[in-house]
C-alpha cells in the first residue's frame, strides 16, 4: 500500500437534529486533544453519525464496534491506511520512486492474506522471544528515568516517552540506537501525512524523509543477509534465506515498517497518557504505590481510559444496520475505540481510573479479533515496567499545574506531546 486513495462511498440520505449537531461539533483532525465531551454526547444522543467534513460515518458505542470487529467480512480493513486529507500530486511520486511499500501492510489487509502475514509475525514476535527481552527492556527504562532531574520541572515526552519505545523496538529489530532521533522524526512524518492535514509542501518534504526511512529499514536487511544477527530482523532473514517460508526481502521491510510504526507511536502516546490519567486522579498513582502488584491492572485501566489507538477505519462491504441507522455498502467507517470503552453500559463509572476496575481486560485499547494487536504483549511489558520504575523512582511524582500542552493534529493516535511533570 502506497497510500493511495482505495475508493470512497456512502452518505447518508437522512440525518437527525442530534446526528447534524454532533456532526458540526465533531473535528476529527482535532477532537484527539479532548476527545470525551463529544464522544459521551454521541453515545447518549447519537451513536452512529456521519462526519461530513471527512466523509466517515463514526461509531461510538462499545457493543456495536465489538459486533463489528467480530465481522471482518462485512468490516474491511482496506481503507485502514488511506491519507485522510487528499495527498498532493508529489508525494504518490516520491513514494513510488524510492519503491515505498510495494505490498500492503498488515493492519491493511483482510481474509487469507492477512492470516498468512499474521501467522508469519507471530512465528517471530511469540510470548517467549517478548519474555526474554525483559530485562533489557527494564535496563533501557532505568538508565532512561534514572537520568531525568529531582526538584525542577522537565518534559516527561521529551525526556523518556518519545525515545524509550524507539529504542525498544530498535533493539528487537537489531537496528543501531545512533539514529533513534532521526527515526522518530520520520515516524511523525509518515504520521501527519497519512493520518493528519497538512499543506502541500511540507507533505512533499515530508515524503522524503519517508522515503528516507525505507532505504534504511532495506540496508539494515542488507547488511543482515551476511550474517543474520538474533533479533527480529534476523528471525526473518534466516526465514528467507533457508526457504522455511515464503518471505521476500520486500516483506521483510513491510513487517519492520509495520513494527517501527505500529510499536512506536502507540508506545509513545500511551506511556504519557498514562501517566498523565493516574496524576489527574492521584488515588490510582497513589493505589499503585502503595501496592505494585496492581500495576498489571493499572495498564488495562490505562488501555481503557485512553488508548492511544483511538480511532480506526474500516469499510463496510454491504448495507448494514448499526444502531438503527443504515450504512450503505462501500461507506468508511471511524471505528472510535476509545469512546466504546467509555461506556458506561460496559464499565460503570467510566471516566473514574479505577485499577480494581471489574473485567479490566474487555476493553478495546488494543483492538479484537482478527487485527488484534500483534505486539501487546510487547506493550503491555513496556507499559508495566514504566510504571513499576517510575512509582518506586519517583513516589511523589506531579503534574506541573498550567504547563503547555501540545498534541499532533491528526484522526487515530491519542496521546500528548508534551507533559510537564515534577518530582517534588
Ligand atoms: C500501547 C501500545 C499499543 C497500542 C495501544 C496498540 C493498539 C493496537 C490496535 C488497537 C490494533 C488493532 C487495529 C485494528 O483494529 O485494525 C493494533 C494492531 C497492531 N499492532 Fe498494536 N498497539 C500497541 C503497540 C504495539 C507494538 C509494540 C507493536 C509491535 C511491536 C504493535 C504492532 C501492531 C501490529 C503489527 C498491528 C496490526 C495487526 C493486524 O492487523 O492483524 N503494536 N494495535
Amino acid at each position: 500500500m502506497s497510500g493511495l486513495e482505495s475508493g470512497i462511498d456512502g452518505c447518508p440520505s437522512h440525518t437527525t437534529t442530534a446526528q447534524a449537531q454532533l456532526s458540526d461539533d465533531f473535528d476529527a483532525f482535532t477532537f484527539l486533544a479532548e476527545p470525551h465531551p463529544v464522544l459521551t454526547r454521541a453515545r447518549n444522543e447519537a451513536p452512529v453519525f456521519f462526519d461530513e467534513a471527512t466523509e466517515h460515518w463514526v461509531v461510538t458505542r462499545y457493543g456495536t464496534i465489538k459486533t463489528m470487529l467480530a465481522d471482518p467480512e462485512t468490516f474491511s480493513s482496506v481503507n485502514a491506511l488511506d491519507p485522510i486529507s487528499p495527498l498532493d500530486e508529489r508525494v504518490p511520486q516520491t513514494l513510488e520512486v524510492g519503491g515505498f511499500g510495494g505490498r500492503p501492510f498488515i493492519v491493511n489487509l483482510d481474509g487469507e492474506a492477512h492470516g498468512e502475514t499474521k501467522r508469519i509475525m507471530a512465528k517471530v514476535l511469540h510470548p517467549r522471544a517478548v519474555a526474554a527481552f525483559e530485562p533489557r527492556i527494564r535496563q533501557l527504562a532505568q538508565d532512561m528515568l534514572g537520568q531525568l532531574p529531582t526538584g525542577e520541572p522537565f518534559d516527561f515526552v521529551d525526556r523518556f516517552t518519545l525515545e524509550f519505545p524507539a529504542l525498544v523496538i530498535f533493539e528487537f529489530l537489531g537496528l543501531p540506537a545512533e539514529v533513534v532521533r532521526e527515526v522518530t522524526g520520520w515516524a511523525d512524518a509518515r504520521l501527519e501525512l497519512f493520518f493528519g492535514s497538512l499543506p502541500g509542501d511540507r507533505q512533499a518534504h515530508e515524503a522524503e524523509g519517508i522515503v528516507e526511512f525505507w532505504k534504511f529499514i532495506e540496508d539494515h536487511i542488507d547488511a543482515q543477509t551476511e550474517n543474520p544477527g538474533d533479533h527480529f530482523v534476523g528471525d526473518l532473514v534466516r526465514l528467507m534465506l533457508d526457504g522455511e517460508e515464503d518471505v521476500t526481502k520486500n516483506d521483510i521491510a513491510n513487517y519492520c515498517w509495520s513494527f517501527l510504526f505500529a510499536g512506536h507511536e502507540t508506545t509513545t502516546g500511551q506511556i504519557g497518557s498514562m501517566v498523565r490519567d493516574m496524576l489527574l486522579q492521584r488515588e490510582a498513582w497513589e493505589a499503585v504505590v502503595d501496592d505494585p502488584t496492581k500495576i498489571s491492572k493499572a495498564v488495562e485501566e490505562s488501555l481503557r481510559m485512553n488508548t492511544s489507538v483511538f480511532n480506526w477505519r474500516r469499510r463496510a462491504t454491504r448495507e448494514v444496520d448499526l444502531d438503527g441507522i443504515t450504512v450503505p455498502g462501500g461507506a468508511n467507517l471511524f471505528l472510535v475505540y476509545g469512546s466504546a470503552n467509555r461506556d458506561a453500559d460496559q464499565f460503570p463509572d467510566p471516566d473514574r481510573f479505577d485499577v480494581d476496575r471489574e473485567g479490566l481486560r474487555k476493553h478495546l485499547g488494543l483492538g479484537f479479533g482478527a487485527h488484534f494487536c500483534v505486539g501487546a504483549g510487547l506493550a503491555r511489558l513496556q507499559l508495566k515496567i514504566v510504571l513499576e520504575e517510575l512509582t518506586a523512582l519517583m513516589p511523589n511524582l506531579q503534574l506541573v499545574p498550567d504547563a503547555e500542552q501540545r498534541y499532533i493534529d491528526n484522526v487515530s493516535f491519542c496521546g500528548p506531546r508534551s507533559l510537564w511533570l515534577v518530582d517534588r
